[in-house]
């Protein structure tokens, strides 16, 4: 049994989303495009599940926030994907594939064939467990990648309210998580082996700036240990987190955020891999010439960098998934993605964004005690780093333009002199 595509994409998330757009945009005929997710349900912004999504007040809940609703398109409901005659094979897992073939084979056992395959599988949340951790399937415990874990968190927080949570992991997830579960009034502390949080993007001195802020709303941070086991109750629930330093944390619920793995498998040994995603060319094109990758899961040419990155966010999902069609459908058209990497966050009412690359010699600017503040990262004298947070939309465009025009930098002390003003002026 079994059907055939011309277009076929593997994932039904971001990138899925804003692929299918683009494939609408540039003429796709109906019947010739299926997007398969193990997700029972269409596309969707996943940022929203760490912000909207859990506010205690007028919550965020689909289909208010189908892709592509992010960029002011138009919203992609299943009413959407019908009226394009689009196929959704929702709730469906591939379980191999086979770039020779060209094939899929579902975990119900129809084969699926195509002629172009897009991987839009992105990651996988990492599990307790890959660290000697066990118990990270009791029922207080949560991780969040999609919306099924969404709501499992939201009804934690829900039950739990009052009570103590205990954040695992200072990344993205843990900093979000945190500010929510605030919001939600719980007590919270943030357990992180590294001495601040985001330390991935952030420097200390940005990092302290949110921290006291997190603390003057009652987060505590533990920082430097790890987690080394859970204490349950006669039911299995979690009811403390002991920690590596030899103390522990009464818990009524745990989130996890310890980091991501791309979802690779199906393609180990069948196309190149890098960076631990699929290694593709400028064109999102894979060692495969009729496999494409994008998204979380692609490793590709940031030419501005010369070299090939892995970027795990939602902006890189969306322009690399529109690239790739563009590249399908005109061929002889289109140039090299020359992708500015670009990372945000909102928490409380803090908002900053960042752009391009953090290496090199740290230069910061603006009020650390008021509400606008940010930095520049300088490397081979050229600024390649610019992160702000209170900006306005004409700010972050600025940092955005400065960056990319990668400008030469004689003076670090001029520079943080003329802090905005430099970007604003370049
Ligand atoms: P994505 O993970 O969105 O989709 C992959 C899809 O493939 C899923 O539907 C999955 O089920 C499916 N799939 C995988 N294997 C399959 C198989 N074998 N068979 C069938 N289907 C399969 N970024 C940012 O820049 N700003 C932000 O604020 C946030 N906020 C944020 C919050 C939360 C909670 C998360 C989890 C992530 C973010 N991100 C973010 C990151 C951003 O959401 C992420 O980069 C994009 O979702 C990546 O899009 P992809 O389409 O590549 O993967
Ligand atoms: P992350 O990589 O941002 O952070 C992982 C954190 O895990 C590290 O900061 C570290 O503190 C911690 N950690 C690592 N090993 C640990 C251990 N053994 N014990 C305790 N802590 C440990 O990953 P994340 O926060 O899990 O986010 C998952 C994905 O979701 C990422 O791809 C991220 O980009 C994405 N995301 C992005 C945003 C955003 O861009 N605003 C928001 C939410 C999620």
């Amino acid at each position: 049994m079994g059907r055939a595509f011309v277009y076929v994409i593997l994932g039904g998330g971001v990138a899925a989303g804003y692929a299918a757009l683009e494939f609408t945009k540039r003429g796709v005929r109906r019947g010739e495009l299926c997007i398969i997710s193990e997700e029972p349900l269409a596309p969707y912004e996943r940022p929203a599940l760490s912000k909207g999504f859990l506010l205690p007040e007028a919550p965020a809940r689909i289909p208010s926030f189908h892709t592509c609703v992010g960029i002011n398109e138009e919203r992609l409901t299943p009413k959407w994907y019908k009226e394009h005659g689009i196929e959704l094979v929702l709730g469906t897992r591939v379980k191999s594939a086979d770039v020779r073939r060209k094939t899929l084979l579902t975990a119900a056992g129809e084969t699926i064939s195509y002629k172009i395959l897009i991987i839009a599988t992105g990651a996988r949340s990492l599990k307790l467990e890959e660290f000697g951790v066990k118990g990270s399937d009791a029922e207080n415990v949560c991780y969040l990648r999609d919306l099924a874990d969404a709501n499992t968190l939201v009804d934690l927080m829900q039950s739990c309210s009052g009570g103590n949570a205990v954040v695992i992991g200072g990344g993205y997830i843990g900093m979000e998580c945190a500010a929510s579960l605030v919001i939600n009034k719980l007590n919270v502390t943030m357990v992180f082996p590294e001495a601040h949080c985001m330390a991935r993007l952030f420097t200390p001195k940005i990092a302290t700036y949110y921290e006291e802020y997190y603390k003057s709303k009652g987060v505590k941070f533990i920082k430097g240990t790890v987690l080394s086991s859970f204490d349950f109750d006669s039911n299995g629930k979690v009811t403390a987190v002991n920690l590596k330093d030899g103390s522990q944390l009464p818990a009524d619920m745990v989130v996890v955020g310890i980091g991501i793995r791309p979802n690779t498998s199906l393609f180990e040994g069948q196309l190149t891999l890098e960076k631990g995603g699929i290694k593709v060319n400028g064109r999102l094109q894979s060692s495969n010439s009729s496999v494409y990758a994008v998204g979380d899961v692609a490793a590709f040419p940031v030419k501005l960098f010369g070299e090939t990155r892995r970027l795990e966010h939602v902006d890189s999902a969306r322009k690399s998934a529109r690239h790739a069609v563009a590249a399908i459908m005109e061929p002889n058209k289109m140039d090299e993605f020359d992708y500015l990497p670009f990372f945000y966050s909102r928490v409380f009412t803090f908002s900053w964004q960042f752009f391009g690359d953090n290496v090199g010699e740290v230069v910061h600017y603006g009020d650390f005690s008021g509400s606008t503040f940010g930095a520049y990262w300088v490397s081979k004298g050229h600024l390649v780093g610019s992160f702000l947070e209170g900006g306005t939309k004409e700010e972050y465009e600025a940092i955005a333009k400065a960056t990319r025009m990668k400008p030469a930098i004689e003076d670090l002390a001029e520079l943080e002199r003329q802090g905005l003003v430099f970007a604003l002026s370049v």
